[in-house]
């Protein structure tokens, strides 16, 4: 016992859990002091290189002195008024406009699952219909229409497999659920339910299963049928914008929905997140005759708007992508080199700033590929490099995230880190071993 696991048992007293996000909690009894750069410790002092990056939002890094410095100017002068708008909000809306393709105009929330709602409520009132496409793999939220059918056992695979116990019925019914870069499964669904379909919402990379690369044919084919059919395209790029690149995944693979969810990596760990698109879409909000109820007290709160404009700032010039993606590469060889030398079947996967090493052979193209991957190696190669000092999540099929602030020096202990543990494993038969991936 240490100061971590006393204050995180303290916290369970009045916490259910200890933490305030399910999956927060992951068999360690951690509580965490402080940030900085590309590091993080716990109360006991232990440091860690972090690539869980708060799931996402640290691109730059921990506690950045140039996005501080912003946030703490406007914290001598404003807080939140709640009437009108604030000078932040309009600068921050206007970057935003012009680097997204999709983004004609702009609303600020607190969360990607507040903007995920909101751009389904916004899909049913321009269609006057009521029923949803996700894919399998994508997480959108926690919201009823859903919270379903990301990290699947195989037997719900094909079955609706809603995450939590009191969802409505009826919002679980009207959402269907499809495999992603499957575009005639799409298709078959439409046919189905013809005239029903409000909406399609994807993360345009499905992060939220590690990273399955979308076949170009796939999106421009589910551009060209929502048109056809009257359907609303919605990319949730909560975790692929700003991250892959100031103008989202859509910037890079040419495709342009109508709506765009945003969050995470926007303000580099302040609470920030937008829906973006068409404007007579998104007139529909707040506007003199629009009739689409969009609320929050919290909403583009000025802290986090001048925390969304020094971020996209900082990621103006290019160099930070260009950084990010090359540190991504260099992970990615390592690990394959890695693996491949000590005989693990294994798949260095990613895209830029995101890895994930899965335990099997590619291609992996949907998320019924991934239960090829072994989970009980994946879980114990992370515990190995948590225990060394190297924080990546211990949860099956988790992405890593790298900062600008990592250095090439963080990433060739991490490799070295994952040397040692998969040695380990090997050693005490805990991994399987085979052919070298090519
Ligand atoms: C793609 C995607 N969309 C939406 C969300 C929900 O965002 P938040 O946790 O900020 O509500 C997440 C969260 O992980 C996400 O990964």
């Amino acid at each position: 016992m240490g100061k971590s696991s006393d204050s995180f048992e303290n916290a369970k007293r009045y916490i259910p859990g200890g933490v305030n996000t399910s999956l927060r909690s992951f068999g360690y009894p951690l509580t965490f002091t402080r940030a900085e750069g590309s590091k993080i410790w716990d109360a006991d002092g232990v440091e860690y290189i972090d690539y869980h990056c708060a799931f996402g939002p640290i691109i730059l890094g921990h506690c950045h002195p140039k996005v501080n410095k912003r946030v703490f100017e406007t914290l001598a002068s404003l807080d939140i008024i709640g009437a009108g708008t604030t000078e932040q909000e309009a600068k921050l809306a206007e970057k935003i406009c012009y680097n997204i393709p999709s983004a004609e105009k702009v609303l600020f929330c607190n969360s990607g699952a507040e903007a995920t709602y909101s751009a389904l409520r916004l899909a049913r009132a321009v269609t006057d219909r009521n029923e949803i496409i996700k894919f399998q793999g994508c997480y959108h939220g926690w919201h009823d229409s859903l919270l379903m059918n990301v990290i699947s056992g195989a037997s719900k695979i094909g079955k609706k497999d809603p995450l939590s116990a009191g969802m409505l019925q009826d919002a679980i019914d009207k959402t269907h659920v499809a495999t992603f870069n499957n575009l005639e499964e799409v298709e078959k669904i439409i046919r189905e339910r013809k005239g029903k379909i409000a909406a399609i919402i994807l993360e345009p990379i499905p992060h939220n299963i590690g990273c399955v690369l979308p076949k170009r044919e796939f999106l421009q084919g589910l551009r060209e049928l929502t048109e056809r059919e009257g359907i609303v395209l919605i990319f949730d790029e909560v975790i692929t914008g700003f991250r892959h690149s100031l103008g989202g995944y859509q910037k890079i693979c040419g495709v342009t929905p109508d709506i765009t969810t945003l969050g995470k990596a926007i303000a580099n760990g302040y609470p920030l997140a937008a829906i973006c698109g068409r404007e007579d879409f998104m007139n529909r909000f707040n506007t003199a005759g629009g009739d689409v109820f969009f609320a929050g007290t919290f909403n583009a709160h000025p802290l986090s708007t001048t925390a969304g404009i020094a971020t996209v700032e900082e990621l103006e010039s290019g160099e930070v992508h260009e950084r990010i993606f090359e540190l991504g590469n260099v992970m990615r060889k390592g690990m394959q080199e890695i693996c491949d030398q000590l005989g693990i079947t294994a798949y260095a996967a990613g895209f830029g700033s995101v890895f994930v090493t899965y335990f099997m052979s590619p291609p992996v193209e949907n998320y019924t590929d991934l239960l090829k991957n072994d989970g009980d190696t994946f879980v114990k190669y992370r515990r190995k490099m948590v225990e060394k000092g190297v924080f990546v999540l211990p949860m099956n099929l988790k992405r890593n995230h790298i900062a600008a602030s990592h250095t090439k020096q963080d990433i060739q202990r991490t490799l070295e880190c994952a040397r040692e543990s998969l040695t380990e494993l090997v050693n005490a038969n805990k991994v399987k071993v085979g052919p070298a991936v090519k």
